[in-house]
């Protein structure tokens, strides 16, 4: 496993590490068994750095991360995330007491006495503009019970804005091979600020890993299957807002450049991985198999610069028109 550090926070994170929303819930059934043995494997492999959310199972994801700290002494962080529990979620919901209610639950849900990194979990674009919900971030920093923040955003510019504020630590962004909007703007300008950027839907909901079919069934309460044009949340966070049929297509595309000995996953690993200004990926994994294939296969480091050329080739050419402007 490499490592790397994250903005000025003094921690190094797994350039592999952990996304824990699938095993809390909206992927189908969740099996906290198999999920509690992926969670350790992932330890086992060196992983020491994981991503989740408040609302990830209402909390269950969270409270399995509370399970791995007392079964386990290796030292790992925990990046959450709050702000999606208001109904509605609007920028107006982002005040001091509701940031405050969401951080403590986070805290019990936990069982820490401090967030190791909270991020605002993708807030409408008009919070980036009210410097008092980062005052509130600065706040809680202050009063213990946060040690960093960041953002995560939709939208590039969202980054950006949010790079504006001296205390944000890190970034979370939709970066994958058919996400690449992120790396002409926003990297260059985080690397600037020492920030870190945490790239999230790396395998684009497993799609990039070749497994999935025209005839792929997902169960009900799978998000792959009811949130494919945005019913629920942002459209951009299934299959990356990029259309099934054509991502199955550019997946056959990806079969072709693939060298002899390299596995779809490791190719899209390891194309985030060649981004200098990304510090770690954040695969979901339910699995132990899984997170052993990502962790293999990710911590390689970058692919070979020509191999790079042809995807960042492929996406201006089949992928850009359909997703460029629209995050
Ligand atoms: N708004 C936000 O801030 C936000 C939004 C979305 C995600 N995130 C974070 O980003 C993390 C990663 O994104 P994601 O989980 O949505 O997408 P992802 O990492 O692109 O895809 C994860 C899914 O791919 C499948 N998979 C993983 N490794 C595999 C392998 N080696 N072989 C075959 N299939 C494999 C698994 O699903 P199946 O086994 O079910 O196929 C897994 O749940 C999340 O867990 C979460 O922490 C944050």
């Amino acid at each position: 496993m490499q490592y790397k550090a994250l903005g000025r926070t003094g921690y190094e994170v797994s350039t592999i590490s952990f996304g824990a929303w699938a095993i809390g819930g909206t992927w189908g059934d969740v099996n906290d068994a198999e999920s509690m043995q992926t969670l350790h494997k992932a330890l086992d492999l060196g992983v020491n750095f994981f991503d989740t959310a408040d609302v990830y199972g209402d909390g269950h994801s969270e409270r399995l991360l509370a399970r791995l700290r007392k079964e386990r002494k290796d030292p790992f962080w925990v990046a959450t995330k709050v702000g999606r529990r208001s109904s509605p979620h609007t920028a107006q919901s982002y005040t001091r007491e509701n940031l405050t209610a969401y951080v403590e639950r986070c805290l019990r849900n936990l069982d820490t006495p401090a967030l190791d990194l909270l991020q605002l979990h993708c807030p409408p674009t008009d919070v980036f503009y009210m410097p008092e919900v980062f005052g509130v971030c600065d706040d809680l920093v202050k009063a213990g019970k946060v040690r960093f923040y960041g953002v995560s955003i939709e939208r590039a510019e969202e980054g950006l804005k949010a790079l504006e504020y001296p205390q944000v630590q890190s970034v979370q962004v939709v970066f994958n091979v058919l996400r690449q909007r992120p790396a002409e703007l926003l990297f260059p300008r985080a690397v600037e600020r020492q920030v870190g950027i945490l790239a999230r839907l790396p395998l684009s909901s497993g799609m990039l890993t070749g497994k999935l079919t025209r005839t792929t069934q997902f169960a009900a309460d799978d998000h792959r299957s009811f949130n494919r044009e945005g019913a629920a949340f942002d459209k951009g966070e299934t299959f990356s807002g990029f259309d099934y049929e054509k991502s199955l297509a550019v997946v056959e595309t990806l079969r072709m450049l693939l060298p002899p000995g390299m596995t779809l996953p490791e190719l899209a690993l390891r194309f985030i991985a060649s981004f200098p200004a990304v510090t770690c990926s954040i695969p979901g994994a339910r699995r132990t198999d899984q997170i052993e294939q990502n962790v293999f296969a990710g911590s390689k480091g970058p692919l070979p610069e020509d191999l790079v050329r042809a995807l960042r080739d492929m996406y201006e050419r089949d992928v850009k028109p359909s997703v460029h402007q629209r995050w």
